[in-house]
């Protein structure tokens, strides 16, 4: 028992429309890496189900490397800070990197990722979001690939938590009624 019993969740976007869109993110990877050797980063903890999703429609070398970050602190809002909590394991200079992030809002933390790994000179950097909320963009933010536009709305699931809860959901849903 968690402490979600006054939460109402409701179905945002289908297991079913999830998995399509993964599949089509990975073979459009797939076609712009084919033969290459990538450095695959996923940005912990709210990426590690779509990244583990994707890397398996990804038919090329794939290295893989975890950056943890936490800007959120469980609550629905962002803070703005970004703390790292975990480093990636081995030099990426020279290296093609894919960032895959689960959902940008304000755009601070892909920002702060963006310099982050650019500043350890990668041969090429490319970002992929599997959501982004274009109206809670509070700087610019520009992405290579992004699986679903959504309004701006808190929502869980597929790796995305509240308060530490839900990223096991196999789809992504809404939470109603946060008192
Ligand atoms: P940003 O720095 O405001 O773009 O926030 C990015 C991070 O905030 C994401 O990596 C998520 O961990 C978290 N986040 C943003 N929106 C949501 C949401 O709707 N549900 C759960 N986590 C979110």
């Amino acid at each position: 028992m968690n402490n979600s019993g006054n939460l109402k969740l409701s179905t945002y976007i289908s297991e079913a429309d999830l998995q399509k869109k993964v599949k089509e993110l990975g073979e459009t990877l797939t076609k712009k890496f084919k033969g290459q050797e990538v450095v695959a980063v996923c940005v912990l903890k709210g990426s590690f189900v779509f990244y583990s999703d994707l890397i398996r429609h990804m038919d090329t070398d794939i290295q893989c490397e975890f950056f943890g970050v936490s800007s959120y602190h469980g609550n629905t809002t962002s803070s703005g800070e970004v703390k790292v909590t975990l480093d990636l394991g081995s030099p990426v200079e020279g290296k093609h990197v894919i960032l895959v992030e689960d959902i940008v809002d304000t755009g601070l933390t892909m920002n702060y990722l963006k310099s982050a790994i650019l500043s350890r000179k990668p041969k090429t950097l490319t970002t992929i979001a599997l959501l982004e909320k274009p109206e809670a963009l509070k700087v610019p933010c520009e992405l290579d690939y992004v699986g679903f536009k959504i309004p701006n709305d808190f929502v869980v699931g597929y790796g995305l938590d509240y308060q530490g809860y839900y990223r096991n959901l196999p789809y992504i849903a809404q939470v109603q009624n946060f008192n």
